[in-house]
């Protein structure tokens, strides 16, 4: 920005000529004063002074994306990781677009690991802007791909739409009107070589946070888990959180990091820098329970607010979308036809690739406590482990025992698994749902318009079936999977019944 104030900045006086033998302290201390003066111009000077306005000049995008949706201000936030981690980013910026009353704009799912946070406890951690960029990037990858699946496109956000506790925009929508880009969801081989890519990327900067705060256009929290705890009580606001770097950490990592428990309202909501912003943009909303406190968002009640309180209860448990548990239901209905237990064995990735003996001591005792039942027994199995690899481990023991042992598996081949994907994408609920600027020519159901690689449906479809499973489920312990088939079989009404 400095290039626009540089335009009209007085021209500073020429020094009196002197000899620099001759310096004396008093010309170091004019100097420092006048130094001082110019970085104070550079940037007390008030920017309506400028000629020019950095918004009609520079960002363009802000001024017509303002005409088009007058009045409506949008939040948005960057998801990473897993999908099971990207549901529960999605549950938080939910509940932040109810209590700051922003429009969400929803985002795809990631692919798995794509973008990745970093850890909030060892305090090593992409910044906002950082992963902001990563996720823009990705997401025009999707698109180029032709791999875009929205995250309402699977998760079933219908209800809260429609009673409008939260306003929702398409991600693809938002685009569209902020970068000026026009068919964006028909995003055609015809495309990849034009200069619309470049444009996604560009427009992904200022969205990014990359330019700073824009006036009135983006606010972009540049705070993460490192400094702050998001809560919605504004009397602990600004108090200190129990969870800090210890001292060993902050001298062997150089770090200086407090955190602070802020109010989200008081913070960005009425009476802020950020309330004014078209767009306020998070980065990442991961949390999780740490050291008896919450890594980044503490927001579990809001007794004083009726309407964020329901909220709350609301996003708890947000099911998968209907075409999904129908494929779920098909499975168990046509493939099973028994009551059945639920395995799901994480073997491979990450921390469980050491913790094969506990995973599958769990399930051990889960089958020997149902010997009593008839035989066989039936065990739908989701694991990460391919079939081949089963000889030598539990899994190949009760493979290889089918007098006792029924196993049931899906695979992303399946054909209930690429139907229901076809399905879902033609339902399109994502840019169906929410605001829809009709303008644009989106929203509607036009044929060839859909991604053209179907979307690999296979975890949520096996989380369904999981979800109902009558003998019960055995997970791997600290798989985020396993805690979300543990809240479906809470929160969720399976109406399967035991055949
Ligand atoms: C939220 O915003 C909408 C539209 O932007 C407005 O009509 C409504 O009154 C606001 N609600 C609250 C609780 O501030
Ligand atoms: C699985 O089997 C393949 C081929 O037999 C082998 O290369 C691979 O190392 C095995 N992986 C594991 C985790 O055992």
């Amino acid at each position: 920005m400095n290039h626009f104030l540089h335009t009209n900045r007085p021209t500073p006086k020429p020094w009196p000529t002197r000899k620099p033998s001759h310096r004396s302290p008093l010309f170091f201390l004019a100097l420092l004063f006048f130094l001082l003066f110019l970085l104070s111009y550079y940037f007390l000077a008030p920017r309506s002074l400028s000629p020019f306005s950095p918004l009609k000049t520079q960002f363009p995008q802000c001024a017509s994306f303002q005409a088009a949706t007058p009045g409506e201000k949008f939040l948005w936030y960057a998801p990473h990781s897993g999908f099971s981690n990207q549901l529960s980013e999605f549950k938080n910026a939910i509940l932040m677009a109810g209590i700051l009353n922003r429009t969400l704009i929803v985002p795809p799912v990631l692919d798995h690991h794509e973008v990745a946070l970093g850890s909030c406890p060892k305090f090593r951690v992409l910044s906002p802007t950082e992963i902001r960029v990563a996720v823009w990037d990705h997401v025009v990858e999707l698109l180029r791909s032709g791999r875009y699946v929205s995250m309402a496109d699977i998760v079933d956000i219908s209800s809260l739409v429609s009673s409008s506790v939260v306003r929702t925009i398409d991600l693809r929508a938002f685009a569209s009107l902020w970068c000026g880009v026009k068919d964006f969801v028909c995003f055609n081989e015809a495309h990849k070589q034009s200069s619309l890519l470049d444009s996604l990327k560009q427009c992904g900067s200022l969205l990014s946070g990359l330019r700073g705060n824009v006036d009135k256009c983006i606010y972009a929290v540049d705070v993460d888990c490192r400094t702050t705890v998001w809560t919605y009580q504004h009397d602990v606001h600004g108090m200190l959180d129990s969870f800090q770097p210890d001292e060993q950490l902050k001298k062997k990592k150089k770090i200086s990091y407090v955190r602070k428990r802020r109010d989200v309202y008081k913070t960005l909501g009425p009476g802020s820098e950020a309330e004014s912003a078209t767009l306020v943009a998070f980065g990442s909303l991961f949390t999780s329970p740490y050291k008896g406190s919450e890594l980044y968002v503490d927001i579990h009640e809001a007794p004083r607010d009726q309407r964020i309180q329901s909220l709350i209860e609301k996003i708890e448990f947000l099911p998968f979308v209907p075409e999904i548990l129908s494929a779920g239901k098909t499975f168990v209905d046509k493939n099973i036809e028994a009551p059945f237990l639920c395995a799901q064995l994480r073997l491979l990735d990450g921390q469980f690739k050491n913790h094969w003996k506990a995973t599958f001591l769990s399930l051990r005792q889960k089958v020997e406590s149902l010997r009593q039942s008839p035989l066989p027994i039936h065990i739908f199995v989701m694991t990460d482990l391919p079939e081949g690899n089963w000889t030598g481990s539990y899994l190949g023991e009760l493979a290889g025992d089918s007098r006792n042992f029924k196993l049931h598996f899906l695979r992303e081949e399946d054909e209930l698994v690429t139907e229901t994907a076809k399905k879902v994408m033609a339902a399109g609920h994502g840019l169906r749902s929410g605001f829809v600027p009709k303008s644009r020519g989106i929203g509607g159901s036009k044929e060839g318009c859909h991604s053209r690689i179907v979307p690999d449906l296979l975890l949520y479809i096996e989380e369904a079936v999981c979800s109902c499973a009558p003998l019960g489920f055995v997970g791997t312990a600290g798989s985020t999977i396993a805690q979300s088939v543990e809240l479906m079989r809470k929160c969720g009404r399976c109406t399967m019944h035991a055949v």
